[in-house]
């Protein structure tokens, strides 16, 4: 099996990253995890990376100010530098232009702390304890030049409760993601997952027929 070479994009704590690099050791995983980038200087993330073996880059985008396709740029160069076939954002604060979008269509995933289409953007623990949701998640899926949206490779979902803040919420839903990206990544690189028509299929995983009510009795 030739692994896919991944890069993971960051520009904080990485938990998510390190639950991918974890996976990624896996002797049967379809991915390697060559590269982690962050385009914040002192990004916790990239501690946790370079303790885990990983080869670390820093870009910062600061420096870019507007010309994001600058930044872009000096990001992609490093990219193609490591021969990298996918791309994980895990926590990476930059809006992307559709120029960077482009390179990395269909290569290139997110992963976003609610149930899209419902709470694209920030603050999404708040809002949904504000809107009073009963079920709350987070999902993986590929990138397109649209913020928070694209199809959706694999959803996770929790249950709300009546006391929970936006911190033992997020807490909550952050557990999820940590199971959900590296799944999400597994199908991708295996080519397991597909975009057709817009949304995402998968060839192999069956649905499992569990029914998530919240509250219940
Ligand atoms: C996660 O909640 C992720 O869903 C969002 O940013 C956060 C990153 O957390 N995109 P971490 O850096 O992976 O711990």
């Amino acid at each position: 099996m030739t692994k896919r070479r991944v890069a993971i994009l960051i520009s904080g704590r990485g938990s998510n990253m390190a639950a991918l690099i974890q996976a990624a050791n896996a002797p049967d995983f379809p991915a390697e995890i060559v590269l982690v980038m962050s385009n914040i200087a002192g990004a916790g993330g990239l501690e946790s990376a370079r303790a885990a073996g990983i080869e670390t880059a820093t870009i910062e985008s600061k420096p870019f100010g507007r010309d994001r396709e600058a930044f872009e740029r000096a990001m992609q160069d490093e990219l193609l530098k490591h021969k990298i076939d996918l791309v994980c954002l895990a926590g990476f604060l930059r809006l992307l232009t559709p120029w960077f979008v482009q390179q990395w269509d269909g290569r290139m995933i997110n992963i976003h702390p609610a149930l899209l289409p419902s709470y694209r953007g920030l603050h999404t623990h708040e809002r949904a304890l504000a809107d009073g949701v009963k079920i709350h998640g987070a999902t993986v899926h590929f990138v397109i030049p649209d913020v928070d949206a694209g199809p959706i490779i694999v959803q996770g979902a929790v249950t709300v409760h009546d006391n929970d803040t936006a911190e033992t919420l997020g807490a909550r839903v952050l557990q999820v993601e940590h199971r959900i990206y590296p799944q999400a990544l597994r199908m991708v690189a295996s080519g397991q997952a597909s975009i057709h028509g817009g949304v995402c299929k998968s060839t192999t995983a069956t649905a499992s027929e569990k029914t998530l009510i919240s509250p219940s009795f």
